[in-house]
């Protein structure tokens, strides 16, 4: 009798400490697979200027790719920029780096890129698979390529839709709900009408509302994933839709430009809208913590099932005990 009761209460122990154990790894698992997740914003930060968010210096010189083109007369450190050859829209020469326009290269774009290729795919092209000229890796370590081709692969957002190509403003944006969120995220810091801090663009002293009327990807992207090396907020993380960065850019093309008229900006000619894509960023963050979620749950599901298995197999070995000692 006093056998078979430390025969159960051992079994019993034995059974709490699987499922205590599977519990904790599964959960551990969940946190690795979170952790193995490429960082979106990151990614971004690192197409928008990968040598200011990983803090070193441009490489010397121009990139040896830049040499394929002479429409475009930048040289030294802004060659080196994912953003100078493919583009704030990610259009490259199909969009706002159109030919005619200054910042013109020929270079492709990379919208269409997320069908089709996986994170592996985009990390090797970034490590020069289809080129050796477009490799990246003397320069990022794994986990900033990793993080490229997760902003490659589910950070981009295609507005060509939602961005009037004549006059560059917002259709069927709502500004009243981007005023909402410009005075509760952005005032503090730019101002009530954005002109508190100048920043430098393309050679001259910019604020909010100039940059949304000439380059609305350019304020686009900003809104939606900051720039390196400021503590700007970052409307991915705010969990933001692609609405809401257009919201607010529309709200900010109201704002004081110090521009003559809307007239004198550069306007986009003989293009055709393109068809957007649903979700975006917000959509993304938030399924990334459904699988996050869903692992933990998974894991925890797991538990159960064993549990639930070992209690069979104590219960048969204590009919079998008690079998025997009758
Ligand atoms: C100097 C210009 C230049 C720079 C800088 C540059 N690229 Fe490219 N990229 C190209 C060209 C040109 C191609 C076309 C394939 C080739 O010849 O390399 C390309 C191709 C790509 C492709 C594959 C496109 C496809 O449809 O298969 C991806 C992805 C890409 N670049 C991402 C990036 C990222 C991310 C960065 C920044 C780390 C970057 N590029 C920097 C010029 C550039
Ligand atoms: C904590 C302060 C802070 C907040 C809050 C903030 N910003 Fe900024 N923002 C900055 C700073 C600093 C710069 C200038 C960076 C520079 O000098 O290049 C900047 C620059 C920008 C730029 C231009 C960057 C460029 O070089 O093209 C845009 C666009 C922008 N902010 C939009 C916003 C929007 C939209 C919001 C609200 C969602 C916001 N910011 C909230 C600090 C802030």
């Amino acid at each position: 009798m006093k056998s078979k009761g430390l025969l159960a209460g051992g079994l019993s122990l034995l059974l709490a400490a699987f499922l205590v154990l599977g519990g904790v790894t599964r959960l551990a698992q969940a946190g690795q697979l979170a952790q193995d997740q490429p960082n979106i914003v990151r990614g971004a930060m690192l197409y928008d200027k990968w040598y200011a968010a990983l803090g070193v210096n441009a490489p010397q010189g121009n990139m040896p790719i830049w040499a394929r083109q002479t429409t475009n007369t930048r040289s030294g450190e802004d060659t080196w920029r994912c953003v100078s050859c493919h583009g704030w829209d990610y259009q490259g020469k199909d969009g706002a780096y159109r030919p005619g326009t200054g910042n013109y290269t020929g270079f492709p774009g990379l919208l269409s890129l997320s069908e089709g290729k996986s994170l592996e795919d985009l990390t090797a092209i970034l490590k020069g698979s289809l080129d050796p000229e477009h490799d990246f890796s003397k320069y990022m370590d794994d986990a900033a390529l990793t993080d490229l081709a997760g902003f490659l692969k589910s950070g981009l957002v295609d507005d060509s839709l939602y961005i009037d190509p004549q006059t560059l403003s917002v259709k069927e944006g709502d500004a009243a709900h981007g005023k909402t969120l410009f005075d509760a995220q952005c005032a503090r810091c730019h101002g009530a009408d954005g002109t508190t801090i100048k920043f430098r663009f393309e050679g001259r002293d910019a604020t909010l509302g100039t940059l949304a009327t000439v380059d609305p990807w350019r304020f686009l992207h900003k809104t939606r994933f900051g720039t390196p090396g400021t503590d700007m907020v970052i409307g991915y993380d705010l969990g933001w839709r692609p609405q809401d960065g257009r919201d607010v850019l529309l709200y900010a093309q109201s704002l004081p430009s110090g521009l003559e008229s809307p007239a004198s900006t550069p306007a986009l000619s003989g293009r055709e809208g393109q068809a957007g894509q649903p979700g975006g960023p917000a959509s993304s963050l938030f399924t990334g913590i459904l699988t996050a979620l869903g692992a933990v749950f998974t894991g925890l599901g797991f538990a159960v099932v064993l549990g639930v298995f070992l209690i069979g197999v104590i219960f048969v070995i204590v009919w079998l005990v008690r079998g025997k000692s009758k």
